[in-house]
């Protein structure tokens, strides 16, 4: 897309995060659980306190929108794991975005960011994209900024915030330290205390149910499922990152779920990481999601496409979705660029229970509650 390669060039400087990252503010206090390595921070952006407390104002705050009415918060609703319920994204003036809200959940290990961007990998960078994005407009800030930071400094709770979180600054009020405060606060939103964390991490082998711990071992095994080899690790997606695990390609998956008599397979516009390599081969590749408080998280896919988890299980099951009429029509399982893994196999009454079980075990309750995420305003 032009706006952001736009965008990117003209703030990767201000905000200086697309180089070397490594940990910034090493001594800060993630209070992070056993089995949770730390994050990638970028080296111009380092964590404190103050700048996560600014950035959950700003999270929260509607003046961030053209008439009012939405802020970050409106379709990363905490209540639903930081997505909106909705199949397609509503931007402020009420555009429907093409695209399923992703939720922020662990999104500081996130290795690339949005469903099917092989090159956005800050969420400094990504930041700005709703405050300033045109097709569509989500906050419509473009044009708007100068008087929106004048409207910051002049109000008292911000006026305290700013400084700060960037203290020796001559003036804080910028887009950079905008979009650096709400990337800092993002970064805190960590989910580990489902049940089956503390199945799983903390040795209480009566966390989850019989039924979940052999849906687990369904998901982890090669017999049935197999679904560790995309959604593995600690955050269940490959595209994981953290400090210290080295360079690594993030992949990109097929997962079947179109096959229309069109090139590239998928529905325009979403067709996958092949708009930014212009590679037929990668149409309908799409990033990963992890798993926690998945059961929150509906409607599924990229698209939203998907309204139950039973139904994604039987997605999987039958290796791609079959559309049998309307503009969409196809078999999945026939998609010339489908990945490998997704070769099906037979779903038990039993094996749906013990998956669906296991699913519904990432579900992290404190987390939707947890004050330090909510509203401050
Ligand atoms: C109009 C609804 C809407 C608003 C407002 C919104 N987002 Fe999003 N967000 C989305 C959608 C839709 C996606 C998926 C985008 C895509 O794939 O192109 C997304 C994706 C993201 C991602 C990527 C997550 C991942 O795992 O890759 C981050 C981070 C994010 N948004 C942060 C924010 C921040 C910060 C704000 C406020 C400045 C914000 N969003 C405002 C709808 C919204
Ligand atoms: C080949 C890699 C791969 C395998 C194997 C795989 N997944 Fe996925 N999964 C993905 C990708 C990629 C997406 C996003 C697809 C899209 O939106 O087009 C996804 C999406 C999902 C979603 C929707 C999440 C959301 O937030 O929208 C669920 C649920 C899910 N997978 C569960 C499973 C289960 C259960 C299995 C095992 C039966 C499994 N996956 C196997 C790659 C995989």
């Amino acid at each position: 897309m032009p706006a952001r390669v736009l965008l990117a060039a003209a703030l990767a400087a201000a905000l200086a995060v697309n180089g070397t990252v490594r940990a910034g503010a090493p001594d800060y206090a993630w209070g992070l659980p056993r089995g949770f390595p730390t994050p990638r921070v970028p080296a111009a952006n380092p964590m404190s306190p103050a700048k996560v407390r600014l950035g959950r104002y700003l999270f929260y705050d509607k003046r961030m929108s053209v008439n009012g009415t939405e802020a970050c918060a409106s379709c990363h609703r905490q209540e639903l794991a930081f997505t909106d319920g909705r199949a397609f994204a509503l931007g402020a003036t009420g555009q429907q975005h093409p695209r399923s809200v992703m939720s922020l959940v662990n999104v500081a290990y996130a290795g690339v960011l949005t469903w099917s961007d092989p090159n956005l990998r800050s969420l400094e960078e990504q930041a700005l994209i709703p405050m300033l994005s045109e097709h569509p407009v989500e906050l419509g800030l473009r044009g708007r900024v100068n008087p929106f930071l004048s409207q910051l400094a002049a109000d008292p709770v911000y006026r305290a915030l700013f400084p700060k979180a960037f203290p020796g600054a001559r003036n804080p009020f910028s887009l950079a330290n905008l979009a650096k405060a709400l990337a800092a606060f993002e970064r805190t939103i960590v989910s580990a205390r489902s049940p089956y964390d503390r199945y799983y991490f903390g040795g209480d082998s009566s966390a989850i149910s019989d039924s979940a711990q052999r849906g687990q071992a369904l998901f982890f095994g090669d017999q049935v499922a197999g679904c560790f080899h995309c959604h593995g690790g600690f955050n269940f997606s490959d595209a994981t990152v953290f400090e210290g695990d080295g360079k690594r390609a993030i992949e990109f998956h097929n997962t079947a779920l179109y096959n229309m008599s069109v090139a590239f397979r998928y529905p325009w516009p979403n067709v996958g990481i092949y708009q930014h390599t212009g590679r037929l081969a990668d149409a309908g590749k799409f990033k990963t999601p992890s798993l926690r408080n998945v059961a929150l998280t509906a409607p599924y896919m990229h698209d939203g496409s998907v309204a139950r988890l039973e139904e994604v299980l039987d997605h999987y099951a039958a290796g791609g979705r079959t559309i049998s009429s309307g503009p969409f029509a196809g078999r999945g399982h026939d998609n010339p660029y489908r990945d490998a893994r997704m070769t099906g196999f037979t779903l038990t009454t039993q094996n749906r229970t013990d998956l669906l079980a296991f699913l519904r075990s990432l579900t992290d309750t404190e987390l939707i509650r947890d004050p330090r995420f909510s509203n401050p305003w």
